[in-house]
C-alpha cells in the first residue's frame, strides 16, 4: 500500500514529465512556451536539465489528462495541481504558464512555479502562481535550485543565494552552478540550515534596488546566528542576477562578484549610516542595531573583529562597543 506522501510524489512526476512533454511536444508548448525561454536566452540543455515545462491556455488539460490516466481528483488537489471549482470541476491551477518544478535536495519534485508569459496579463494575472504548502512541500524547508547546486556548494566551499528562479538558471547556464533561490521571501532558519550542510560561507547576491535589500536585513541576521561567514554584492541598478548573467560572462560574473562583495556588517553599517546621516537619534538606534547583530554570532573572535572594524566606520569607542554587546549576550542567555 502506498503512503499519501509517495502518491502525492508520483502525481507530482506525473505532472512534471506532462508539463515537460507539452513544452516539447504540443504545438502550443513548442510556439508559446519554447518560444518564451529561447526568447530570454535559455538554452536547450538547461530547459532539459531543470525539467521545465508549460501547461497550455486550456483550462483543464492536464487534470483531464491525469484523471484518464487513473489519477485520483484527491491527489490532484493535494499538491495543488488542480483546483476545484464550486460546480465541481476540476481546473488546472497553472493553465497559460512556462513551469519551473521545485526538487528537494534529493531531487524530487515538491512543488512547482508557473510564470505567466506575457506581460500584456500583468495586472489580470499575478507573474508567478505557485504550490500551495502541503504534506510534501513545506517552502519554508525548501531552496529552489538546491538539488542542482549542492556538489558545487561543496566544490566551491560557497553559496550564492538569490531572489528568483530564472536567477538561478540563468547563473548555472553562465556556469556559476553553486547558487540556490529563497523564492522572493525572506529565508528561513530551515533554509538556512540546509545550505549550512555543505557551506559556511554564503554570498548574498541582490536585485539592484536598496529597498528590497533593507527588507531583508532581517533574515540575513539569522545567517549571522548559524556562525555563518555572509557576503553581499549589489548588482549595478536595476539588473538582477538573471539579466546580469545574460550580458556577462561566467569570468566577468566571477570578477565582478569579487570587486564588488563586502561583508555583511560592513555592508548594514554602511547602508544605516547613510540613512542616519547626523542626525544623532537615528545614529544611536543605528548603534544599537548593529551591537544586536554582532551580539548573536557565536564566534568570540569573529565579534571582535567586527566590533574593531564597527567602531572605526562609526567613529566610536571600541570599548563601548564591546560592553553593549556583552550586555546584549547576557539579556539574551
Ligand atoms: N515570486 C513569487 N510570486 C510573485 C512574484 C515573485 O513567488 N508574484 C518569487 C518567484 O520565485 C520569483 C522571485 O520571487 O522568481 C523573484 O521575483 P521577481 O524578481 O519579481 O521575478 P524574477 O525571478 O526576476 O522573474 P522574471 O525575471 O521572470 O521577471
Ligand atoms: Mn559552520
Ligand atoms: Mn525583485
Ligand atoms: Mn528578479
Ligand atoms: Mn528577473
Amino acid at each position: 500500500m502506498q503512503s499519501e506522501r509517495e502518491s502525492l510524489f508520483i502525481v507530482n512526476n506525473f505532472a512534471r514529465d506532462y508539463f515537460q512533454n507539452i513544452l516539447k511536444n504540443h504545438v502550443d508548448g513548442r510556439s508559446i512556451g519554447m518560444a518564451y525561454f529561447r526568447n530570454r536566452g535559455f538554452r536547450d540543455d538547461i530547459i532539459e536539465k531543470f525539467q521545465l515545462g508549460y501547461c497550455t491556455e486550456s483550462h483543464d488539460a492536464m487534470a483531464q489528462e491525469a484523471i484518464k490516466k487513473g489519477f485520483k481528483k484527491e491527489y490532484l488537489v493535494k499538491t495543488g495541481l488542480c483546483y476545484e471549482t464550486d460546480d465541481h470541476r476540476l481546473r488546472d491551477r497553472f493553465w497559460g504558464r512556462v513551469i519551473f518544478p521545485v526538487h528537494t535536495l534529493s531531487g524530487k519534485v515538491v512543488a512547482f512555479g508557473g510564470r505567466v508569459l506575457s506581460s500584456a496579463t500583468k495586472g489580470i494575472k499575478v507573474k508567478y502562481v505557485n504550490s500551495p504548502e502541503s504534506e510534501i512541500y513545506h517552502k519554508s524547508n525548501e531552496l529552489y535550485g538546491i538539488y542542482f547546486a549542492k556538489q558545487a556548494i561543496v566544490k566551491q566551499d560557497r553559496c550564492f543565494l538569490v531572489e528568483g528562479y530564472t536567477d538561478v538558471i540563468s547563473m548555472h547556464q553562465s556556469g556559476v552552478e553553486n547558487v540556490v533561490a529563497s523564492s522572493g521571501t525572506a529565508l528561513t532558519p530551515g533554509q538556512i540550515k540546509l545550505i549550512h550542510r555543505f557551506t559556511n560561507n554564503i554570498t548574498v547576491l541582490y536585485d539592484g534596488d536598496v529597498a528590497g535589500i533593507k527588507a531583508s536585513l532581517r533574515g540575513i541576521d539569522m545567517l549571522l546566528e548559524e556562525g555563518m561567514n555572509i557576503k553581499v554584492c549589489l548588482l549595478p541598478d536595476g539588473e538582477d542576477p538573471d539579466s546580469f548573467a545574460r550580458k556577462h560572462n561566467a569570468t566577468e560574473f566571477q570578477k565582478f562578484i569579487q570587486d564588488n562583495e563586502t561583508d555583511f556588517i560592513r555592508f548594514k553599517t554602511n547602508l544605516l549610516l547613510e540613512d542616519a546621516g547626523k542626525d544623532p537619534i537615528k545614529r544611536a538606534e543605528l548603534i544599537s542595531n548593529l551591537v544586536q547583530s554582532i551580539s548573536i554570532i557565536p564566534e568570540a573572535i569573529i565579534r571582535d573583529v567586527y566590533i574593531k572594524e564597527c567602531s572605526q566606520l562609526l567613529r566610536v569607542e571600541d570599548k563601548l562597543l564591546v560592553s553593549e554587546v556583552a550586555k546584549r549576550r547576557e539579556a539574551q542567555a
